[in-house]
């Protein structure tokens, strides 16, 4: 697994988890460090993380999986992700934009058509679409499902 630890987060690394989120570029809402798994290094730096966020009763997302730059490719957004998927209720959303979507195949998830979509990410969808006007054409939203 590499020099780094998986386990729940602390309260006292909310504030490394939002700055990681912040840093990378992904969805800054909704970061409450209890639902949080993070990756540490021996001295306690939070290497990577993400959680599953709950829209109602029905609704589980996949989401802020982040790692920092510097330890990339090591598998630690893997392990995270396996961690989170041990015990998490089916089915599983997940949004990412399009050029994400290979990686998430990797653990079973499969895009959803709009047709088949929650009304949660219609609405979501919606949203998108109306900021995608400043967006580049081959930025589009993926919302896809682990059954
Ligand atoms: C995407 C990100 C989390 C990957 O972290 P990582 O620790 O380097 O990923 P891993 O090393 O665990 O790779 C897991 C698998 O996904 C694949 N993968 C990693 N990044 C990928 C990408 N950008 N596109 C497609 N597949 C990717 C890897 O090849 C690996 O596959 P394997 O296990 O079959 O070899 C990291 O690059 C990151 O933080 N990016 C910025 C934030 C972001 O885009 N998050 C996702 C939001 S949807």
């Amino acid at each position: 697994m590499g020099d780094y630890l998986l386990r729940q987060a602390l309260e006292s690394e909310a504030r490394k988890i939002t700055d990681l989120i912040h840093s990378v570029g992904i969805n800054p809402t909704g970061l409450d460090w209890r639902r949080f798994i993070v990756a540490v290094d021996s001295s306690g730096e939070v290497l990577g993380c993400g959680q599953i966020k709950s829209h109602g009763r029905e609704i589980r997302e996949l989401a802020s999986i982040a790692v920092r730059p510097e330890w990339r490719g090591r598998g630690i957004a893997r392990s995270v992700i396996d961690k989170l998927l041990e015990s998490a209720q089916k089915p599983l959303y997940l949004m990412c934009m399009a050029n994400m979507g290979g990686m998430y195949e990797k653990f079973g998830f499969l895009p959803v058509t709009r047709a088949d979509l929650p009304k949660y990410f219609q609405r979501i969808y919606a949203l998108f679409r109306t900021a995608g006007v400043f967006m580049q054409p081959h930025d589009d939203l993926l919302i896809m499902k682990l059954e």
